[in-house]
């Protein structure tokens, strides 16, 4: 593990001086694109997942020294099992070898927040999440949320699978019901809701993500790959982000 990227990180430093003062309090990442990065390269789509891991470990951490309070990653979508199963076990195996070594974030007080049905991952995997989750719990700095088997859709079916069992065990009133009692079902309970969206590679859709948290975000659209999607591109995301007016409804 000497070689961990986590050693190698650079200082986030250099660039802060050109960041604007409104940094967004939520930024969500969609990290699409490694699989045509690959390709125009010759290579399996597998390298350009690889890629893509470690420019998300680069960002995850640059976001942190920035001062980003909460980051999240789109890492694998409920759709995404639709894959070929050796790309499917590319990218879990990817993402064992990111855990295995992701006890550098606690070091750097980060708390990591996993989001998505974790029921169907294999049991290292959800044993290694439980346990940074739990390592991690107290810590400040800032929120990494991954979403993984995740779906917007599916999220809000579970959501209202709970509430359900609650009105049915008479525990709730189905009037009671706000959009809070919904919030608190999510598996983002009690996280902000994301205020700037980024999708590289693009595509101009959401893709099952954050449907709801992102009801009112930002949204910032780039052709760039996103293994290429590196910390300059960001600022520039960043600075586009803070030069807009949010109005949430009102005038
Ligand atoms: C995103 O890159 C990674 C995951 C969905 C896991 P893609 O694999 O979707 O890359 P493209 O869109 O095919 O280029
Ligand atoms: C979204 O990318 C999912 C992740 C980045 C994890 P996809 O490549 O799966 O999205 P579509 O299929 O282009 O909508
Ligand atoms: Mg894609």
């Amino acid at each position: 593990m000497a070689l961990s990227f986590f050693n190698k990180n650079k200082k986030a430093k250099k660039s802060v001086e050109k960041l604007p003062d409104t940094l967004p309090n939520h930024v969500g990442f969609i990290m699409d694109g490694n699989g045509r990065w690959a390709t125009k390269r010759g290579m399996p789509r597998t390298f350009g997942h690889r890629e893509g891991a470690k420019n998300f470990k680069d960002l995850s951490l640059y976001c942190r020294d920035i001062g980003i309070r909460n980051a999240s990653f789109y890492v694998f979508s409920t759709e995404n099992w639709k894959r070929p199963q050796d790309e499917i076990d590319a990218i879990m195996d990817l993402f064992w070898d990111y855990l295995s070594e992701a006890d550098q974030y606690l070091e750097k007080r980060v708390r990591m927040i996993f989001v998505g049905d974790r029921s169907r991952l294999q049991d290292r995997l959800q044993k290694r999440m439980n346990e940074l989750e739990n390592d991690s719990k107290d810590f400040e700095k800032m929120n990494l949320i991954l979403a993984i088997n995740y779906g917007g859709r599916d999220e809000i079916r579970h959501a209202t699978q709970e509430i359900a069992r609650q009105v049915k065990d008479g525990l709730l009133d189905p009037d009671a019901i706000t959009e809070e009692t919904i919030e608190k079902h999510l598996y983002t309970a009690g996280l902000p809701d994301v205020d700037l969206l980024i999708r590289p590679s693009g595509e101009l859709r959401l893709s099952n993500y954050l449907i709801w948290q992102c009801a009112y975000a930002e949204y910032y659209f780039t052709n760039v790959l996103w293994p290429d999607f590196k910390r300059n591109e960001f600022n520039k995301a960043l600075i586009n982000y803070a030069q807009r007016g949010r109005r949430f409804g009102g005038i």
